[in-house]
């Protein structure tokens, strides 16, 4: 299968780039990146970073319960939040055909329709459930820690419904939970009630989890072809362990990302896909780098406050919104465009008639054709204004190439996460509001702190 490619060549000093990068500056972090990456690899296979092993592991548990449950239901629903929902979203919108819930059960060969729950907004919540019916309605619950507010909230709502629907007997029939092998209320709650259940490997945090049952479940209910994903991501695994340095895919990202915050003040980091498809792929990888690389303090528990700011854009669309923000205003941010080699649909614009002479420049070519011009042409007017990028093109969306990407990213985050040494794997600042959301909600022994906020 053909891999990606990344080109970082207009993050490079040159001409009119006076503010890039160097081949010294590349040369001295060299040995920072082989360590960390040393580091890494040394992990893998001993569980402590058990989503590095993902690729490797067997996917037959999800493909059999896909296979009894084809032709069952209408729809799948699933609860989830952050890593627990946003690699599912990037899947399906990168895999399955665009408004694939608009198709007919024939069209989406007997698979259901999908729903992602990743708020707990009361009217969009009315609004998805009423437009289920929940006799005919699969709802994957999904949660590492099995605790977390939303999604419980999201549960009992559901699971409410669900009783009235079909009756307290037959709601297990209508359950799946993903989850923590031996903790939380989820787990308790789905050996109680006989819920089939599937396991979160150790060592694998919520956002680099899309590659376990997570996301490959929810993949395998609706059709992906989980197994091309999977053989995706061994790939890339194999690359990044074949090389070193700068000749690897992870730690050129890691490091170029690195070395544009830290030496050249760039502190924002836009990922702008030139493909629809890839729009929530930017989504995913937005709660990827910020939740583990924004911390307040090293693992010498020194404060440092780091971490790029990630932001997410879409080609051609955002041309048109945020593109004068790139070229003109603060030079603080490098651009990732994710490009494209090939399309699956040629559609040709047609030649205009004599009164559009204007658009005769249109005419003869495919709209992949602009999109590619497009694509050039912005990284090349920002390079003319000495703002950086680096762009990555998968052959095409496929499977293939989504889990090869998905791995290359983790990859990075946690190469990334050496650099600034800082522990990638934890959210120690989302604790804080998560207890105040307690203390609000009422919860026994957090009175105190309802007393403060108060
Ligand atoms: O990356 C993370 O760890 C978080 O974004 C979690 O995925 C999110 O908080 C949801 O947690 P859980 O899956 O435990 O419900």
């Amino acid at each position: 299968m053909d891999r990606l490619s990344l080109d970082i060549a207009r993050c490079m000093a040159g001409p009119g780039q006076e503010r890039g990068l160097t081949p010294p500056m590349l040369e001295e972090l060299r040995p920072r990146l082989q360590r960390a990456r040393k580091v890494l690899l040394q992990n893998a296979g001993t569980g402590m970073l058990g989503w590095m092993d993902l690729p490797r592991r067997d996917p037959s548990g999800f493909l059999a319960f896909a296979a009894e449950n084809r032709g069952k239901h209408d729809s799948l629903l699933v609860i989830g939040i952050g890593g627990s929902a946003l690699g599912t979203t990037a899947l399906a919108t990168a895999l399955l055909p665009f408004h694939y819930n608009e198709l007919s059960p024939a069209e989406r060969n007997q698979r259901p329709r999908l729903y992602v729950l990743d708020n707990v907004d009361p009217d969009e919540t009315v609004a998805v459930l009423g437009r289920l019916d929940l006799s005919r309605t699969l709802v994957n619950v999904i949660s590492k820690s099995g605790t977390t507010g939303e999604s419980m909230a999201g549960y009992l709502v559901v699971r409410e419904r669900l009783e009235a629907a079909v009756g307290g007997a037959a709601v297990k029939d209508h359950l799946v939970f993903t989850t923590d092998p031996t903790g939380g209320v989820l787990r308790k709650i789905g050996a109680a009630s006989g819920v089939p259940m599937f396991d979160l490997p150790p060592g694998v945090g919520g956002r680099f989890s899309v590659l376990s049952a997570v996301g490959l479940l929810p993949a395998a209910l609706t059709g992906m072809d989980v197994g091309a994903l999977l053989a995706g991501a061994r790939d890339m695994a194999e690359w990044i362990g074949d090389t070193e340095g700068w000749d690897d895919p992870a730690c050129t990202f890691a490091g170029v990302q690195y070395l544009e915050d830290t030496r050249l003040g760039r502190r924002v980091s836009v990922m702008m896909p030139y493909s629809a498809r890839l729009r929530d792929l930017s989504d995913w990888y937005r709660q990827l780098w910020a939740e583990s690389l924004g911390k307040a303090v090293d693992r010498q528990g020194r404060q440092v406050n780091v971490g790029p700011l990630p932001v997410k854009a879409l080609g051609v669309t955002d041309q048109h919104s945020q593109l004068q923000l790139y070229a003109e205003g603060p030079d603080d941010k490098v651009i990732t465009f994710l490009g494209v080699a090939e399309f699956a649909e040629t559609v040709p614009i047609p030649a205009p008639g004599p009164e559009d002479e204007a658009l005769a420049y249109l005419g003869g070519h495919t709209l992949a054709e602009l999109l590619w011009a497009e694509q050039r042409s912005t990284a090349w007017a920002l390079a003319q204004k000495g703002r950086p990028s680096l762009t990555i093109t998968l052959p095409r969306v496929d499977a293939f190439s989504m889990g090869a990407l998905i791995y290359l990213l983790e990859m990075a985050t946690a190469i990334a996460g050496e650099l600034y040494d800082v522990d990638a794997f934890d959210q120690p600042g989302v604790e804080l509001s998560k207890q105040a959301t307690y203390a609000l909600m009422g919860r026994p022994g957090y009175e105190a702190l309802a007393g403060e906020i108060d």
